[in-house]
């Protein structure tokens, strides 16, 4: 497995790797990475024959310096999971490498970006288009790997390789838990002893709400609010937002008629966790 610094690196390798005609695959990532991103390499080895991960922390994306700054970090166990579940070349740019220029381009899309993380992230969807759009120029790969554990970025990105025809297939993969439930998260880590229990409480509440629908209650308020007290029931828990949203506009129900995501955003102490559960109906 290649470890690659520098975008005129990249390019030869992905010119390489285009030449022997293999198929390439891209899976985004800010590093410090788990099972989660893991399961992402794996699936990505099972559908093409060229690998590459990419590991940045993008300031662009951050709300405040401080996220940014203490955003963790491991590169050396980085690059052995990342040979561990196959990939064949990890791309990992310093700042100056990716924003060589401050970007003069914005990109965003706000009728993806209304709900959930949209109001309370300024800024952060468009951080993030912007630099998927680069990595998709850069790589030029056949298909990209998302998690849905951030879902509101997997249709925004979904979304902008339609709007921009970028030639390739975006794949979203489950997200991967903890035995008690709690999405794996590079933040995770960062949670307090005493806070961890208390974060299992995002996804417990997750299914008592989907035990609730299947009783009956089909209220999206009275769904929201019976999730949000399981939440709160940990003293340290607070609940950013709740919602119930359709699964591809986003938009919030007033009404359950097909489908439907139940996503959240949880503040455990310090640590803002986010997850999300589609509900097939
Ligand atoms: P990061 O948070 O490192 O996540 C990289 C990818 O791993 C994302 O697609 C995310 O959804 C996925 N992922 C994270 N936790 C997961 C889990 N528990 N199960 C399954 N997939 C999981 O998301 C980003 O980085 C950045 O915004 C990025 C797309 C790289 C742009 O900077």
């Amino acid at each position: 497995m290649k470890v690659i610094r520098t975008i005129v690196d990249l390019r030869t390798e992905i010119k390489h790797a285009r030449s022997q005609d293999k198929n390439i695959s891209l899976v985004p990532t800010m590093g410090y990475l788990h099972a989660g991103h893991a399961a992402l390499v794996s699936a990505a080895t099972k559908k093409s024959d060229f690998v590459c991960v990419s590991i940045f922390v993008n300031r662009l994306q951050f709300n405040s310096n401080k996220d940014f700054e203490t955003y963790p970090k491991s590169e050396a166990s980085d690059i052995e999971i990342c040979k561990q579940a196959g990939a064949a070349l990890v791309f990992i740019p310093s700042h100056e490498e990716m924003y060589a220029l401050d970007p003069a381009i914005e990109l965003s899309m706000p009728a993806l970006s209304v709900n959930l993380c949209g109001p309370v992230r300024p800024g952060h969807f468009e951080g993030v288009l912007l630099i998927v759009a680069r990595l998709f120029n850069l790589f030029q790969p056949d298909l990209a790997f998302f998690g849905k554990k951030d879902y509101q970025q997997y249709r925004i990105i979904e979304r902008l390789v339609r709007d921009l025809n970028f030639p390739l297939e975006v794949v979203g993969c489950e997200t991967v838990r903890e035995p008690d439930g709690l999405a794996m998260s590079s933040r995770n880590a960062n949670l307090k002893p005493e806070h961890r229990e208390q974060a299992a409480l995002i996804f417990r509440s997750f299914k008592i709400l989907l035990k609730a629908f299947e009783n009956g209650i089909v209220d999206p308020v009275e769904l929201v609010e019976i999730a949000q007290d399981v939440i709160v029931s940990g003293p340290d828990n607070r609940v950013e937002y709740l919602q119930i949203v359709h699964p591809e506009s986003l938009e919030l129900l007033t009404v359950i008629e097909g489908p439907f995501v139940v996503a959240a955003a949880v503040f455990c102490g310090e640590v803002r966790l986010i997850d999300n559960v589609l509900i097939e109906v």
